[in-house]
């Protein structure tokens, strides 16, 4: 290692595989996996949730991460695997999140399944972009995001954001989103 002419150690350049069919990335260096027990407080239907909990407690999503130094400059990047399923007529969703430094963006890219972005920002716009395989998805700096999966499929996407960007997740813990995502009689609803 030697010193580049900024504050941060010359890292070596590396590559990893990343399975798009089945939205893996090979030797990750971490895997989060959230579980329904892990998403109490987010649905709509609470019972609904207990009732999935005391069942099998099913996997809701798994983030396939490399270790990269959470650095301004550096960018993180994962896989973001969030099966199908429904809490009642709910649509399962990742907890969703701020950055803690505001201001940053994050890309998504959808390589596999169907479904929404969920934006939203601190003075109450709130936009739902689809997600579908190919379509990428520009999260812009200030605006809390959470994917949901209306299909029956995995909905897949890598995603890539700064170093130093944080995740701040109280914030939407305590007040959710302004729109939820239901399945009703085979159809979406965004309500
Ligand atoms: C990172 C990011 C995604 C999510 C992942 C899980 O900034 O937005 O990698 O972390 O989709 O969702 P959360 O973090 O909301 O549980
Ligand atoms: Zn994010």
């Amino acid at each position: 290692m030697m010193d580049c002419n900024c504050r941060h150690k010359i890292m070596m350049p590396w590559s990893v595989d990343i399975d798009l069919a089945d939205g893996t990335m090979r030797e990750p260096d971490r895997v989060l996996v959230r579980r329904a027990s892990d998403m109490e407080g987010y649905y709509k239907d609470p019972a609904a949730l207990r009732d999935l909990i005391g069942q099998d407690d099913p996997v809701h999503y798994e983030v396939f991460e490399k270790q990269i130094p959470e650095q301004y400059g550096q960018l993180l990047l994962c896989i973001s695997k969030l099966h199908p399923g429904r809490v009642g007529d709910e649509c399962f969703m990742t907890k969703g999140h701020y950055h803690t430094i505001s201001h940053t963006a994050e890309v998504y890219l959808c390589i596999r399944g169907q479904g929404y972005m969920l934006m939203k920002t601190a003075d109450g716009q709130c936009v739902a972009e689809p997600m579908r395989r190919n379509r990428m998805v520009y999260v812009p700096p200030c605006w809390a995001h959470r994917s949901v999966n209306t299909g029956d499929e995995p909905l897949i996407s890598f995603c890539v954001y700064p170093g130093d960007a944080g995740h701040n997740y109280g914030d939407i813990a305590q007040q959710g989103f302004p729109k939820r995502v239901f399945i009703r009689d085979g159809r979406e609803v965004i309500e």
